[in-house]
């Protein structure tokens, strides 16, 4: 905190009652003012007296407490005092419960944790000015930190409150709330703030709706604004085993030994295409086994099993891959009968095997098959996700900004999930090369976070955990990458991730377990705290967090660009809709929009103008019906008995004409 900024909180005008009984975490407070109907003025300043999630100082001595009215009624014999404005008001002996919150020194405004010493009964109240309160909310900060304008107080915006973004990120921050309740325009602000301070950050942007951000985009799918220049893909062999595990969700005990051998004959042929020696490739490129020498095979295996440049392989391949991985162990030598088992090569074509592996060859044809899918399966040659992530991570790269736009990845076959947590576990990987660090640190952008946080794929024999993102809240923190979450399920975020997140913005939440997850995850977060989530507004936030000194609400400001929302918009489209079937009559006319129910409710009689010759039409004409309303008269100007003229004939096509 900046001490020029402090003031003596003990301002006699804004002085509001005093304690008549004091408990170790409330007092009780006689508050003359609250009753009297209307807040108090000062200075033009609006001093509220009495209204609940008002912050007021009392007067201790050498400290001054911080607390917060949560509770302010009156006495039963008093409750009439304030029903009639007629009545004179102010004679009443309103009581109010204050939540107390922090020490502080009042001459300076340092905090001291936790409550040093209690008011004594009698101690004075005094209506906190919110500047002190943006004041302390900000805490200790130097006056050349870069500070983050990213929210107001909710009953004065004149009133900032500003965050150094070390408080706000280096412990990770979640951004949770019930749809609706402003996620995303606070990730909008943050994003922004961020860009606008030269920090660095990549966001992952699951629904488009940050497509409007001014910063370098790519997509990832088939999305209508992609194109060569900014498509990445995610190859399928750039991924680890485990995650084509995750994808193609094998049986563990048939199925998963058949994929994996598959996956490694399918890098061999890629390997040594063209040159297979003694291993015997088809004209499918498919490595036969069945009655095959196995020693080649196993040279060859332990040659790509060290070898960084033998990873691809090709995924079309791999469903009749299996059904050549579907032989005996072993084979028979060929001589007298009964032939002698031969360990050196592979026996024939098992038919059992390749029935229980039916389903997974039959899942994975259908993968291949799925254009939605083309950005990891065989994709076409591009710019691939992890070099994109190379480039933009080192120190050397001039870019600040990424947004990857995965609106146009599907949801089937866990595309996203299994996308997601390749992205983390490879930003993971650069944090621990060392290239993203302290001095060069990135931030992770994630909204609608319950899509892939803490997801377990497959059932409980060969579930597989996505837990990369899970990891770098672990771990992430020592090597300078941070994320910032949003969602609107937190319970969703698993336990370990959410003890290690050190700063929340809380939008409105109603569900009792989102509400407790939250409490779990702050422990300075109590039952009078949570109390205001269900009732915030659009954009409010309880801001709490290991770095803030007491949760306090908050209205966070509007980004400059707005994210778009993705919900559907009923009354635009049906309006649109209303306006495609606008006749050609209606359009001639150019009939009013509003009018255009007037109208066709008319019984028009068309009639064709012949000219005198009679035999041949001109155009059309029709005499305006007694029934026309008069807006259609005025807007049109026409009046009942008169004439529409020359209407040219295509235009009446389809209508029934005279
Ligand atoms: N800081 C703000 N100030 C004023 N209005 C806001 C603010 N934040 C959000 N709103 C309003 O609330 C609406 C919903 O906000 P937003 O799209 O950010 O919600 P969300 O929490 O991300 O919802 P969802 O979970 O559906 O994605 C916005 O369209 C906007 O009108
Ligand atoms: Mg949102």
């Amino acid at each position: 905190m900046s001490s020029s900024a402090w003031f003596s909180p003990y301002d006699p005008s804004r002085r509001v009652g005093s304690v008549i009984n004091v408990s170790p975490s409330e007092v009780k407070a006689n508050l003359s003012d609250a009753g009297s109907g209307e807040a108090k003025w000062h200075l033009g300043d609006r001093i509220p007296a009495g209204e609940v999630n008002e912050f007021m100082f009392i007067d201790c001595g050498q400290t001054a407490v911080l607390g917060r009215l949560v509770h302010v009624w009156l006495d039963g014999a008093e409750r009439l005092s304030v029903d009639a404005i007629s009545m004179d008001n102010g004679l009443n002996n309103p009581i109010g419960i204050i939540q107390l919150l922090t020490s502080i020194d009042p001459a300076s405004g340092a905090i001291f944790q936790g409550i040093k010493s209690h008011p004594r009964l009698g101690s004075q109240i005094y209506s906190a000015h919110p500047k002190l309160i943006s004041t302390l909310a900000e805490g200790d900060s130097n006056d050349d930190e870069i500070k983050l304008d990213i929210a107001e107080l909710p009953y004065d915006s004149t009133v900032n409150i500003t965050v150094t973004p070390d408080k706000l990120f280096a412990r990770h921050c979640a951004v949770l709330g019930a749809t609706g309740g402003g996620k995303s325009y606070s990730i909008s602000r943050l994003m922004q703030e961020v860009q606008q301070n030269g920090g660095k950050a990549l966001l992952l942007d699951p629904t488009g709706e940050y497509a409007d951000l001014d910063c370098e985009t790519y997509y990832v799918g088939d999305h209508e604004k992609a194109n060569s220049e900014n498509s990445v893909i995610f190859p399928h062999w750039k991924l680890p085993e485990s995650d084509i595990f995750a994808f193609l969700r094998p049986s563990a005990q048939t199925q998963s030994p058949k994929l994996s051998s598959a996956i490694l004959s399918q890098r061999i042929v890629r390997r040594y295409y063209g040159k297979y020696g003694e291993i015997k490739v088809n004209e499918n490129h498919i490595l036969i086994k069945s009655n095959q020498k196995k020693e080649p095979v196993n040279k060859a295996l332990n040659f790509i099993e060290k070898d960084l440049n033998s990873k691809r392989w090709c995924f079309k391949h791999l469903a009749e891959q299996i059904v050549q991985e579907c032989v005996w162990p072993t084979g028979k030598k060929t001589g007298p009968y009964p032939p002698e088992i031969d360990e050196s090569i592979w026996g024939a074509a098992s038919d059992g095997e390749l029935g229980y592996c039916m389903s997974l060859i039959s899942r994975i044809k259908s993968y291949s098959e799925n254009q939605h899918l083309k950005w990891l399966i065989d994709p076409p040659d591009g710019k691939d996700i992890p070099t994109l992530l190379d480039e933009f991570s080192t120190s050397r790269s001039n870019k600040r900004t990424l947004r990857l736009d995965l609106s146009a990845v599907p949801f089937e076959a866990n595309g996203r999930e299994i996308l997601v947590n390749a992205i983390g576990r490879k930003l993971m990987d650069l944090a621990r090369n060392g290239i993203i660090n302290h001095h060069n640190p990135l931030l992770v952008f994630i909204d609608e976070a319950h899509q892939f946080l803490n997801k377990t794929i497959g059932d409980e024999a060969s579930a597989i955990k996505l837990d990369s993102f899970g990891n770098i809240a672990k771990e992430g923190r020592k090597y300078g990458l941070n994320v910032v979450i949003a969602t609107q399920r937190p319970r969703d975020i698993p336990e370990d991730v959410l003890s290690q997140i050190g700063s929340l913005i809380v939008h409105r939440l109603t569900n009792y377990h989102d509400q407790e997850v939250v409490k779990r995850a702050v422990g300075t977060m109590d039952q009078r705290s949570a109390s205001f989530l269900p009732t915030l507004s659009q954009g409010e936030a309880l801001l709490l967090g290991i770095d803030f000194p007491f949760p306090m609400t908050v209205k966070m400001k509007k980004p400059k660009i707005k994210p778009t929302s993705k919900s559907a918009e009923y009354s635009i489209a049906w309006k649109q809709e209303y306006k495609v079937i606008r006749s050609p009559i209606v359009d001639y006319l150019d009939i009013p929009n509003d009018l255009i129910h007037d109208f066709e409710a008319l019984d028009i009689e068309y009639l064709s103008d012949e000219g005198s010759s009679g035999d041949m039409t001109y155009s059309y004409y029709f005499e305006i019906p007694s029934d026309t309303s008069e807006e259609l008269q005025k807007a049109m100007g026409w009046s009942i008995g008169g004439f529409v003229r020359d209407i040219p004939e295509h235009v009446l096509d389809n209508q029934t004409t005279e």
